[in-house]
Formats: C-alpha cells, structure tokens, sequence
C-alpha cells in the first residue's frame, strides 16, 4: 500500500469511528429525551374537557410571562386584579379599562372564557365611592347610584366576552355571633346590597351568570350562613345562578367531606357551584415555618390532595361549572406574601419553572 492509500485509509477508519461515535452519542441522547417525554403532557384543560373548563387567575404580568403555559393548559381566565373596582374605576367616572381589555383579547385569540371578578366587594374599593366631597358618608341614594353606574358600564363593556360574574364577593362575616360583614357597603344600604347587585347585573347583561363568591365556604358555620343568605335570595326571587367557592386551601385543610357536604348543600338549592380561586397552601393557617425549597415530602401530599379534590370535582360535574386556579404557576402566587410576608409558598400544579408539578401528573392519573 502507498503512502497515499495508508493516508486515505487511516483517514476513512477514523471518520467511521466518528460516524459511529457520533451515532452513538446521538442514540444515547435520544434515548434519554425519550424517557423526559415518555409521558406526553397532556393540556390540562383537554383532561378534563368532559367535565368544566380550568381557569388561571393572571394579572397584567402574568398573561405575557406565563403566555405559554396559560395556551397550553388553560381554557378560561380571570383576572386577578384586574376587573376590581380600583382598578377599574380609581376615581369618579374615571374608567381604566386598557389592562382588563388586554384579558379580553387573549382569551378572544386563545378561544378562552372569561370569568368577570369582581363588581362588589368591600376590599379593593376605593374610598371615594362611599364618600362625598367633604369626606363625608355618602346617603343611600348616592351608593346606589354609584353602584348602578359602574355595574352598567363594566358589565355591559363586556357582555359578550364576559360569560359569567362575581356580583358580590365575601359578604358573609367570619365570626360566630354576625351574619353580615361589617362593611362599608352594608353599613350604608344593609343587607340590601347583595339583592340589589344581582338585580343591576342582571338587567346589565341578562345572558351572564351570577355568582355570589366567597371564601371558608366548606367551613361549617359560615356554610350554614351563607347557605341561608342563598336560599332567602332565591326565596326574594333575586336573580343569582350560582356560588363561588374560593377554595384557598391547604395541604390539610379542610376534609374532603366538608367539601363534599358543601357541594350538595349548595347544590340542592338549584345553584351552580364554581370553584374560583383554588391554590394548595403547603402550609397550615398559622404554621411560619419557611423553606428555600419545597420539601418533597410536602410536594407529594399536596400531589395526593390535588387527586383527591379534583376526583371529587369530577364526581359532581353535573353541578360544578369551572375549576379556576388562582394562578399559573408557583412563581407567581399571592401566597409568596400572604399570611407570611416574604416567604415562599407552592401552591400550584406547574413549578416555577413553569413545568408541571408531581400534582399535575397526579390528575393525569384520573
Ligand atoms: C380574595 C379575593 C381575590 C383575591 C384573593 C387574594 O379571595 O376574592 O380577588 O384578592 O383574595 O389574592
């Protein structure tokens, strides 16, 4: 063999060495992605597409940070802060509806629904509403009226868009011995507030279905409260479709049976029942305990939990009318600073990395 043939040889038995390196490396990679992608992820919304649509809380933010993930899983949207009165009307007359009307386009783009949250609410009001000029308390007729305008303007804005609304939010006290929530709205019109929303949402957008939304909902004694105020609505023939239940929850809390109760309770009134604002504190109310990653062992109980509620949903799909998270994914959740400022929480099915948490694979399992 000359030197020539010795050169090419060498030179053809070192590039089919590379050949079948190369071919190797690129099996071995592929086998690896292989088993990442060995369960395909499934959208969230599609799982349960026989049952009710799935919500995401976002905000001006999160609908372009979390875009991808939000087209992907979710088919419904509410905004977090976004359709609250402060938000929506700062001052007098003054209406900002740029960040509420970006929502609407998404979800238009994307084929969502929306839920509109949230028309009346003693919190995220402004001062002005209940006030005259002088700072004085406003009468009856002024509230009313206040009431009347913003109720038209922001729900006739979207009565094509909007398919249901939180009329009143949170109306019902916490404490054993009151019924009514001190509030400013109560203590200027009482307990005719709540009769009174219903009625100017309805003859705003006669189509959209109203919600009366609040949380410790599955909690015994204020169930039994706001059971009762239900129940005398429809008694008054006050227009009202169904209850919200927030469903700021935990780990732990509350027993499935306390759901479970709630659910046919409210129900049995003819109502539909919504879950609007769902996230799974790994903490207990009361608990500071603070960690810079979220323990396995707690990550895995809030998987089994995660299974065990949307089980039951499931189980009463024919009254439960949407599933809402009140959020996206676990970088960006109020409970980062709420009841403990500062500290991390995980409180929902996608990380913060926005990929799906041993929880969503658990409702995969369904
Ligand atoms: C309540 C309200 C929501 C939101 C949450 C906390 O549940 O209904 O609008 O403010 O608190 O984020």
């Amino acid at each position: 063999m000359n030197k020539n043939n010795k050169n090419r040889l060498v030179i053809l038995v070192f590039s089919l060495m590379i050949v079948i390196l190369v071919g190797c490396d690129f099996s071995f990679a592929n086998d690896i992605n292989t088993e990442n992608n060995s369960e395909e992820i499934i959208p969230l919304y599609q799982k349960f597409s026989s049952d009710f649509p799935i919500g995401a809380a976002v905000s001006r933010w999160t609908l372009s940070s979390h875009k991808d993930i939000l087209e992907k899983h979710f088919n419904s949207l509410t905004a977090e802060n976004e359709m609250k009165f402060s938000s929506l009307q700062p001052s007098e007359n003054n209406f900002n509806f740029n960040d509420a009307d970006r929502l609407i386009s998404f979800a238009k783009e994307n084929n969502m629904k929306v839920r509109g949250h949230v028309l009346v609410w003693h919190n995220q009001t402004p001062g002005w509403v209940f006030e005259d000029g002088s700072g004085n308390q406003v009468s009856s007729e002024v509230l009313l009226q206040r009431m009347e305008d913003h109720i038209n303007k922001v729900v006739k804005r979207y009565d094509d868009d909007i398919y249901a609304w939180d009329v009143v939010n949170e109306a019902i006290s916490d404490s054993e011995d009151e019924f009514y929530r001190d509030s400013p709205y109560y203590s200027i019109l009482g307990e005719d507030y709540i009769r009174k929303a219903f009625e100017l949402a309805r003859s705003a957008d006669p189509d959209a279905k109203l919600f009366y939304n609040d949380y410790n909902a599955v909690q015994p004694v204020k169930r039994d409260k706001i059971h009762q105020l239900l129940k005398d609505l429809i008694d008054d023939g006050v227009p009202i479709d169904g209850v919200g239940i927030q469903a700021h929850w935990d780990i732990y809390w509350p027993s499935i049976s306390d759901i479970k109760e709630a659910i046919e309770m409210y129900s049995d009134l003819g109502l539909e029942v919504q879950i609007t604002e769902l996230d799974l504190s790994l903490f207990s109310w009361g608990d500071d305990t603070s960690y810079e990653e979220p323990p396995a062992e707690l990550l895995d109980i809030q998987a089994k939990r995660y299974k065990d509620l949307f089980a039951l949903f499931q189980e009463y799909n024919d009254v439960i009318t949407a599933v809402t998270l009140w959020g996206v994914a676990d970088d960006s959740t109020w409970l980062d600073n709420y009841p403990v400022e500062n500290r991390d929480n995980w409180p929902l099915l996608f990380d913060e990395d926005h990929q799906p948490k041993k929880a969503y694979w658990e409702l995969m399992d369904l």
